[in-house]
C-alpha cells in the first residue's frame, strides 16, 4: 500500500498569482488528492491542495489576502514569521466561520468574520522562509494534519543581490509526517470521533501525534532529479510534533544561508540540521561533490525505520553553474540592548500543557514588552518544547548557559527547547502593537493549552 521510499516524483506547489497586483484571493476546500499512489486522500486544502500554494512576497510591496472558507469547520490563517498587524496575525478565537455552521464554542473575546475574511500583510520585513497554516483554538493540530499548510517566500534586495541557486535549482521542501487508514484516508487518532473533537486534554496524546510516512510538499518519500550543481533547499519542518535530525548520505554538507526570520550576516556549514516543528533552514548542497548517476538520501536520523527516510536527490549530468555563496551574505539587524528579562516556564501539569502554570486563556497578556524594545526571555521545560513568538525575532543567547548551538545562529521566530533546558533569547518587538502570543509548536501541546498572550505596548 505505501510505495517504495524513493518512487514518487517531488511536487512543487504552485506559486499564488494575486488576482491584481497586491491581492490575493484563496478558498480552503476539501479536495481528494493522490498521496499515496493509486489511493484518494480528502484534503483540507488551501486552494485545495496540500500544500497550499506558495506566496512570492516582496519586501515593501503590501499584501492583502483573502481567505474564503468553505470547509465544514471554523478556521484562523496564521503567518508564522509575518510581521503583521494583530488582527491580521491568525488570533485563534479570530475565526472565518463557513456558510451554514452553528456559532463555535464562543470562548471570551471570540470574533466571527462569516465565509470570508481579508489578511493585510505589510511585508515590512526581510527576505525569507515563512509558512503559513491554520491556528484555529483548540484544534490546530488535526486541522493542520487534514492540509492546511503552505509556504511564503519573502523576497528582497539584499537577496537578489546574492549569487545563490534560483529558479530550478531553488527547491521549497514542506517536511511533514502522516499516518494513513488502508483507503488512503489520513490517520489522525480521535477523542471522541468527527471533525469537530479536538483532544484537548487527552492523556493518549500528551506527547504529540507523529505519522509514519515521511512526506515532502505532500508526497511520500519522494525522488528529485536535480544537475551536478548547487542548489537552495527552503527546508520547512511543518510536522505536528516530530522533529529531525537532517543527514545527507553518503555524506556531505548543508551550507546553511538563512534562519526563520531571513539571511544570515555569513554561511555556517553543517553536517547535521536539527529541526522542530516550526524552524526552517536555508541551505545550499552542492551536488557537484557527487559523480552523476549518484543517489544522495536525505535521512532523518533521529527515526529508525521508515521515519528515517525523508526523500532523494538523484544527480543527473554534469551543467555549468556560476552560483557561490558567499563570506558575506546579509547585514541583519544587530543585537539591541535589552530592556527587561522575563521566564517563562514551560510544563506539564496534570492532563495540560502549561505556561508559567496557567492554560491558554485568551485575552489575558503574560507579558507586556515596549514596542520598539528588546528583552531577554528564558524558556525552561520539561520536555521537548519548539517555542515560537509571534511578531517579534530573536537570537539565541545561550543554552544553559552555554553558547548556543550551530544551528540557532540568526534571527529566528522558533526555538528547540530540549528536555530540561534553560534557553536564553534576546526578542525584540517591533512593527506593531497588540495582542500576539508565544506558544510550543508541538500542535498537539498547543491545543492542550501550552499557549500564552502578550501585548505589545
Ligand atoms: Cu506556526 Cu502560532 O504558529
Ligand atoms: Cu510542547
Amino acid at each position: 500500500r505505501l510505495p517504495e521510499p524513493f518512487t514518487v516524483p517531488l511536487p512543487i506547489p504552485e506559486v499564488a498569482r494575486p488576482v491584481r497586483p497586491g491581492r490575493y484571493e484563496m478558498t480552503q476546500r476539501v479536495a481528494a488528492v493522490e498521496i499515496l499512489p493509486g489511493l484518494r486522500t480528502e484534503v483540507w486544502g488551501y486552494g485545495g491542495t496540500f500544500p497550499g500554494p506558495t506566496f512570492e512576497l516582496r519586501r515593501g510591496i503590501p499584501a492583502v489576502l483573502r481567505v474564503r472558507n468553505e470547509l465544514p469547520v471554523p478556521t484562523s490563517t496564521h503567518l508564522h514569521g509575518g510581521v503583521n498587524p494583530p488582527g491580521s496575525d491568525g488570533y485563534p478565537t479570530d475565526l472565518v466561520v463557513p456558510a451554514g455552521h452553528a456559532a463555535p464554542h464562543g470562548h471570551p473575546g471570540e470574533v466571527h468574520h462569516p465565509v470570508a475574511k481579508d489578511y493585510h500583510y505589510p511585508v515590512e520585513q526581510r527576505a525569507a522562509t515563512l509558512w503559513y497554516h491554520d491556528h484555529r483554538m483548540d484544534f490546530t493540530a488535526p486541522q493542520v494534519w487534514r492540509g492546511l499548510a503552505g509556504m511564503v517566500l519573502v523576497r528582497d534586495e539584499e537577496e537578489d543581490a546574492l549569487p545563490l541557486p534560483r529558479g530550478e535549482r531553488e527547491l521549497p521542501l514542506m517536511i511533514c509526517d502522516r499516518s494513513f487508514e488502508e483507503d488512503g484516508s489520513f490517520r489522525y487518532p480521535q477523542a471522541h470521533g468527527g471533525h469537530d473533537h479536538s483532544h484537548a486534554r487527552d492523556p493518549d496524546f500528551m506527547e504529540g501525534v507523529e505519522g509514519d510516512v515521511i512526506l515532502v510538499n505532500g508526497a511520500p518519500w519522494p525522488v528529485a532529479e536535480v544537475t551536478a550543481t548547487r542548489h537552495r533547499l527552503r527546508l520547512v519542518n511543518a510536522s505536528n510534533a516530530r522533529r529531525y535530525r537532517l543527514r545527507l548520505s553518503p555524506g556531505g554538507r548543508f551550507t546553511q544561508v538563512g534562519s526563520d526570520a531571513g539571511l544570515l550576516a555569513a554561511p555556517v556549514a553543517h553536517d547535521t540540521i536539527t529541526m522542530a516543528p516550526g524552524e526552517r533552514f536555508d541551505v545550499v548542497v552542492d551536488f557537484s561533490a557527487y559523480p552523476p548517476g549518484s543517489a544522495v538520501t536525505l535521512l532523518n536520523t533521529l527515526a529508525g525505520g521508515p521515519a528515517g527516510n525523508v526523500m532523494r536527490f538523484v544527480v543527473t549530468r554534469r551543467a555549468p553553474d556560476d552560483t557561490a555563496v558567499p563570506a558575506v551574505l546579509s547585514r541583519p539587524p544587530g543585537r539591541p540592548r535589552p530592556v527587561a528579562a522575563r521566564t517563562f516556564d514551560f510544563r506539564r501539569t496534570d492532563e495540560s500543557w502549561t505556561i508559567n502554570g496557567h492554560r491558554y486563556r485568551p485575552g489575558v497578556p503574560l507579558a507586556r514588552p515596549r514596542l520598539g524594545t528588546a528583552e531577554v526571555w528564558r524558556l525552561t521545560s520539561d520536555f521537548h518544547h519548539p517555542v515560537h513568538l509571534h511578531l517579534a525575532h530573536f537570537q539565541v543567547l545561550a543554552r544553559n548557559g552555554s553558547p548556543p548551538a550551530a544551528t540557532d545562529a540568526g534571527w529566528k521566530d522558533t526555538v528547540d527547547v530540549r528536555p530540561y533546558e534553560v534557553v536564553e533569547v534576546l526578542a525584540r518587538f517591533d512593527g506593531h502593537r497588540g495582542r500576539y502570543m508565544l506558544h510550543c509548536h508541538n500542535l498537539e501541546h498547543e491545543d492542550m493549552a501550552m499557549m500564552a498572550d502578550f501585548d505589545v505596548i
